[in-house]
């Protein structure tokens, strides 16, 4: 298993600040990059909150808080890439915008550096395709909350390399994680499967099949999930898993893959889920 020793995240939201975290808390300097400072300065005080909470738990000591905070570096350059193994690139989820990124990365980044997305849906066949070094360009599609989850679904390219694939299943597991391999299709495995099952919900709201609790507690006591799939839609964002949907719905040219019309207006309305404080719950 080999540890990189340091590793760049490009984008310090939510997904960002928690793989930087993780890497960190493996001992790995982990460079955290976003367009100024108070989008890092946000990163860095909700790993300070996920580590309090880790500490309140005596999962961790008051100076291994302070240690992993350490070896997070802000920045607010893409040059700070420079010297990492691995950089991962954890922007929004817009195939223009990551893109850019990529081809500003295999510019800055070292030669031998590989590139890994944490897109939950866009293509890395197209990411790799935005660069000279295809591959060194693989998904790595870490779930939330990163620093509880144990899932890194790992994605190849249409030209990712072997010694790619090999040395990001080997990081993956050195910071803890159980990498499992797909191939790039659209939503791979994790959101092909999920989305319909969010959607499905979403549909049996808006037919009135039941309330939304009726729905969730259905699927928590039924299936044993931790969340029901409503509230695990406003976890993860509305406008997050309508986009996803449209992904499989264009990709795999299916309209079984159609966004619910219940999801589609709350989003217009601008009920995202958690984030805005409204989905198909409030949130104080
Ligand atoms: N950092 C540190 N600790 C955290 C944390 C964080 N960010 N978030 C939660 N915790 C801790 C809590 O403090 C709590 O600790 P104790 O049990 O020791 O008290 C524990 O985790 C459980 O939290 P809660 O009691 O608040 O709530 P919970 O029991 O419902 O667990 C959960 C929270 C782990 C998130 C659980 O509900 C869960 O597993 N939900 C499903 C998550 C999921 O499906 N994620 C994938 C989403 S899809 C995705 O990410 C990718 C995509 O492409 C869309």
């Amino acid at each position: 298993m080999s540890l990189p020793s340091k590793i760049a995240v490009i984008g310090a939201g939510t997904m960002g600040n928690g793989i930087a975290q993780t890497f960190a808390a493996n001992g790995v300097e982990s460079v955290m990059i976003d367009i100024d400072q108070a989008a890092v300065d946000r990163g860095v005080a909700s790993i300070g909150k996920s580590l309090d909470r880790f500490v309140s738990k005596e999962k961790i000591t008051q100076a291994q808080r302070d240690e992993i905070l350490g070896r997070v570096k802000p920045a607010t350059s893409l040059d700070a890439v420079s010297g990492a193994s691995i950089v991962i690139e954890a922007v929004s989820e817009n195939v223009a915008v990551k893109s850019k990124v990529f081809a500003e990365l295999d510019k800055l980044a070292d030669p031998d550096a590989i590139l890994a997305s944490n897109t939950s849906s866009i293509s890395i066949t197209v990411l790799g395709a935005a660069t000279a070094r295809s591959d060194k360009v693989i998904g790595m599609h870490f779930m939330n909350p990163v620093p509880l989850m144990k899932l890194i679904e790992v994605i190849r390219g249409q030209d990712t390399s072997e010694a790619t694939t090999k040395a990001v299943l080997a990081a993956s597991e050195a910071i803890g994680k159980i990498p499992v391999a797909a191939e790039d299709y659209p939503g791979f495995i994790s959101n092909r499967v999920l989305m319909p099952m969010i959607n499905e919900a979403a549909y049996c709201l808006m037919e009135g099949v039941s309330t939304r609790e009726g729905i969730d507690e259905i699927m928590k006591l039924g299936m044993n999930h931790p969340m029901g799939p409503l509230t695990l839609a406003d976890f993860i964002g509305l406008d997050v898993c309508v986009n996803i949907l449209d992904v499989l719905k264009d990709g795999l040219g299916d309209d079984k893959y159609r966004a619910c019309p219940l999801m589609r207006r709350m989003v217009a309305a601008g009920h995202l889920g958690r984030k805005t404080g409204k989905g198909f719950y409030e949130y104080s």
